[in-house]
């Protein structure tokens, strides 16, 4: 079968989706603090990002998420939206503060029962529900008592993991302990970009290691627990493309490498931190430690959204950017995903990946009811392509989640930066499909055409 041509767009290519169909989940991915709002609701307890998003200077237009996309209230038809694409699997995060809201102490039943409808209402929709316990909001109790500085944190984590896996452990496809570890730990802690907004990189070395302990130790307090759900960690990461061959450069994109992706990768699966020249501050570890982290995983989420680029010179020589940059400034670099997933697949032995995030910002207009983001399709097109070379050479990758099913809370860059394949006016919470999520969803049809067909062997 050859996929139709979409009336949206250039059609994935016909092997990529054939590549791309069998064992293979399709879906979108949102985080609690940038669509629930409900910041104050049914006993939910403030995060370091209420704190930090209210804290004058640190977000672009002060914007918070107060409201954000109002999903705590508008959840049904967003998950009637969900449906509507056509997608097998979304993936969300619960609000640790709205479940317990110091982190510690008393459960909140209105916050548990919160997620508890919505992961019944994905079932009764038909889509698998993935949940990441884990997507930066730390209940501010917690920070008030040192945060993932002091090691105690890395144990309550532990704790919350066991409810949550305890209460919806059964019922759904996958859970992540940590979103993203390396943006918690270095721009929460040393360029104070994100929530806590702390610059200080021997804080954020020790943050990164208990953000690590606190996933292994989690893990076990799950499997000990019983819980069925499949179990993993998501990390962002980046191949990394060296400006030129001399040593110097070569050396960077190693370095470069090493702290964003060996960092994480190499505890989890080789049991130690990379030691390379260029990275010289070490975390306290106690003994035992690493053993934990390196509990098994049932599955890696991989979040990919561009290269690492290393020039050493002064001033540096800046990427080429053939493909231009997002609304983020970020550029488009789709061979960077087939490269970082064919390397990891060289150097870990690797449980099941999934690419739990990857898209793109672009400046959206809704026009006559409609939103034409023609780069956007490009962009998923494009990294799709990517995907399915590093599938055809060996990497065994499950599934692919966009960023994002709505515009959101985008962070520092508050509400300016729109992500979704779902357009939001914040003035009146209207949701509008843009051009990107039809074509989405054609994609996805021909794929899963393609996965009930029979093979040749079967004919
Ligand atoms: C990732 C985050 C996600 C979103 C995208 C654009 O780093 O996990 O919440 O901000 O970037």
């Amino acid at each position: 079968m050859t996929p139709k041509a979409t009336p949206y767009g250039p059609a994935l290519s016909a092997t990529a989706t054939r590549t791309l169909s069998k064992d293979f989940i399709w879906g979108v991915a949102t985080s609690a603090y940038q669509i629930e709002g409900a910041a104050a609701a049914d006993g939910r307890g403030p995060s370091i990002w209420d704190t930090f998003s209210h804290t004058a200077g640190k977000t672009r237009n002060g914007d918070h998420g107060d409201t954000a996309c109002n999903h705590y209230q508008l959840w049904p038809q967003d998950l009637n939206l969900v449906a509507g694409l056509g997608v097998d699997a979304y993936r969300f995060s619960a609000s640790w503060s709205r479940v317990q809201a110091s982190g510690y102490g008393a459960w909140n039943a209105k916050g548990l029962d919160f997620y508890d409808r919505l992961v019944d209402g994905l079932l009764d929709r038909g889509i698998q529900p993935h949940l990441t316990l884990y997507h930066w909001d730390l209940p501010q109790a917690l920070q008030d008592l040192g945060g993932w500085a002091n090691r105690d944190t890395a144990f309550r984590f532990a704790t919350y993991a066991e409810k949550m896996g305890r209460i919806l452990g059964d019922r759904v496809a996958g859970i992540a302990t940590h979103n993203e570890p390396w943006c918690t730990a270095v721009l929460g802690n040393q360029t104070g970009q994100f929530a806590p907004g702390f610059k200080d990189e021997t804080l954020a070395v020790q943050v990164s290691h208990h953000l690590l302990l606190s996933h292994g130790l989690a893990l076990q307090a799950m499997r000990a627990a019983g819980v069925k759900a499949p179990l993993g960690i998501v990390l962002n990461q980046s191949s990394a493309t060296p400006a030129s061959t001399s040593p110097q450069d070569l050396a960077l994109a190693q370095t470069q490498y090493a702290s964003f992706v060996r960092w994480y990768m190499d505890p989890i699966f080789l049991g130690d931190y990379p030691r390379v020249p260029g990275l010289s501050i070490y975390p306290q570890v106690q003994a035992g430690d690493m053993a934990i982290i390196g509990s098994p995983l049932d599955f890696l989420g991989v979040n990919y959204y561009m290269r690492l680029w290393a020039s050493a010179s002064i001033p540096p020589v800046p990427p080429p950017m053939e493909l231009g940059a997002s609304d983020m400034g970020w550029e488009i670099y789709p061979d960077g995903l087939r490269q970082l997933l064919t390397n990891l697949h060289r150097d870990y032995c690797l449980p099941p990946i999934y690419i739990t995030e990857n898209g793109m910002a672009e400046a959206d207009r809704l026009q006559d009811g409609q939103v034409h983001d023609p780069r956007r399709i490009d962009y998923v097109r494009r990294h799709l392509e990517a995907l399915a070379q590093a599938r055809a050479a060996g990497v065994d990758i499950r599934g692919y989640f966009y960023w994002s099913l709505l515009d959101n809370y985008e962070w520092d860059s508050g509400y300016d930066k729109r992500f979704g394949l779902v357009h939001v006016d914040y003035s009146n919470q209207q949701r509008t499909l843009k051009r990107s999520a039809h074509w989405y969803r054609s994609v996805i049809e021909d794929a899963h055409a393609l996965a009930s067909a029979p093979t040749y062997e079967e004919i």
